[in-house]
């Protein structure tokens, strides 16, 4: 098995990537990331960054996709005061705070015609205005561009400038999909596995050979984000010491034909709980927003928590005054359930 910084995995496919992490890392070029949803763009991004000579700068993020068209520039390339409706102070962009580090431009697909051009500029010449300013000015940035849409698509429907994307890609590194790394699931489930399980005290040795063939099985579109979601979810659901297909989520319940007392209420608890570990997973473990969404009261909620054992996961600043009599053990940090 191979780890490279915090990435897992020994198939072919992915120490090819890492052979490729390695050399880029030296240089100051672009790079670009594509793969599917979840195949590790980021941490991937992260690995060069940790490996250049700029690792002691810093790594800065953005999400082109997720900020919306009329802030991005500003967010990007700063403004100057007065700038716009709102600009009341200057503000530096994730650029500027890149400097001597690295940009990590994330879904670059998503840039609009007008920014692509600023990008380009800035990565042939080093240079750019801030959003209603005048200076030129100059900036010592690498930039990691990642998308998960096809850019040559894109260039095909004129929604993605041509020499943008040969720029950008001059060093261009696939992540394969999950599927295409052979034991690489298994191996990331055993160490998930043991990570998830440290971390909320629960001794579990392994899976089942049921839940083996239902990993090996399994096409996992939502790549390595969605095995670590599923090892975690395994981990607060198990009741035994081996996961199963269940506690994984591959297998839908099997409902009891006779309709007894008893089954309610074990429909009731394994709703109940499905519910809870959503809404710790959406809420990193907020119990204010968590007790607004399922429409009940922090107490109540708490209640419950405790009930499945699933108090553990509230953090102990959103859950103090709700827990003030109850004796608490150490808190697992909410990201074993909710970083995703
Ligand atoms: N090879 C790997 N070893 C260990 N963990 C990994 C590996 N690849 C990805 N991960 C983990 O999987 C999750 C998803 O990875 P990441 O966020 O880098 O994917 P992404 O390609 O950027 O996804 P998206 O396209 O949805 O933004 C993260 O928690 C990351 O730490
Ligand atoms: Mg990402």
């Amino acid at each position: 098995m191979e780890v490279l910084d915090e990435m897992i995995g020994a198939s072919p496919a992915i120490c090819a990537v890492f052979d490729l992490i390695r050399k880029v890392a030296t240089t100051d070029m672009p790079v670009l990331l594509t793969g599917e949803t979840g195949t590790g763009k980021e941490i991937t991004a992260q690995a060069i960054h940790a490996r250049s000579l700029r690792k002691d700068g810093p790594f800065i993020p953005i999400n082109c996709g997720a900020i919306p068209e009329n802030l991005l520039e500003s967010e990007l390339f700063g403004h100057e005061r007065g700038a716009f409706t709102g600009a009341v102070n200057q503000k530096r962009g994730k650029l500027e705070a890149a400097a001597e580090g690295t940009l990590f431009l994330d879904e670059v697909g998503d840039l609009l015609p007008s920014l692509q051009v600023k990008l380009l500029r800035f990565l042939q010449e080093g240079t750019f205005e801030r959003v209603g300013g005048q200076e030129t000015l100059r900036v010592d940035a690498r930039v990691i561009a990642a998308t998960n849409v096809d850019l040559k698509a894109a260039i095909d429907q004129n929604r993605f400038r041509e020499d943008l994307y040969y720029r950008l890609g001059v060093l261009h590194l696939h992540l394969p999909p999950l599927r295409e790394r052979g034991e690489d699931a298994l191996l990331m489930a055993m160490i998930f596995l043991k990570r998830a399980a440290a971390a909320s005290h629960k001794v579990i040795s392994g899976y089942t050979s049921e839940a083996i063939s239902a990993m090996r099985a399994h096409p996992w579109p939502g790549n390595v984000r969605e095995l670590s979601n599923r090892v975690r979810r395994a981990v607060v659901m198990a009741e035994r010491q081996e996961i199963t297909p269940h506690d994984l989520d591959f297998v839908s319940e099997e409902r009891p034909t006779r309709d007894s007392l008893d089954s309610l209420r074990a429909a009731h608890r394994r709703i109940e709980v499905e519910l809870l570990v959503r809404a710790i997973s959406l809420h990193h473990g907020n119990l204010t927003r968590m007790a607004r969404d399922l429409e009940v009261s922090r107490s109540t909620l708490y209640r419950k928590l405790r009930a499945y054992g699933l108090e553990k996961f509230v953090p102990p600043n959103t859950s103090s005054s709700a827990v003030t009599k109850t004796k608490r053990t150490r808190t697992t940090s909410p990201a074993v359930v909710g970083h995703a």
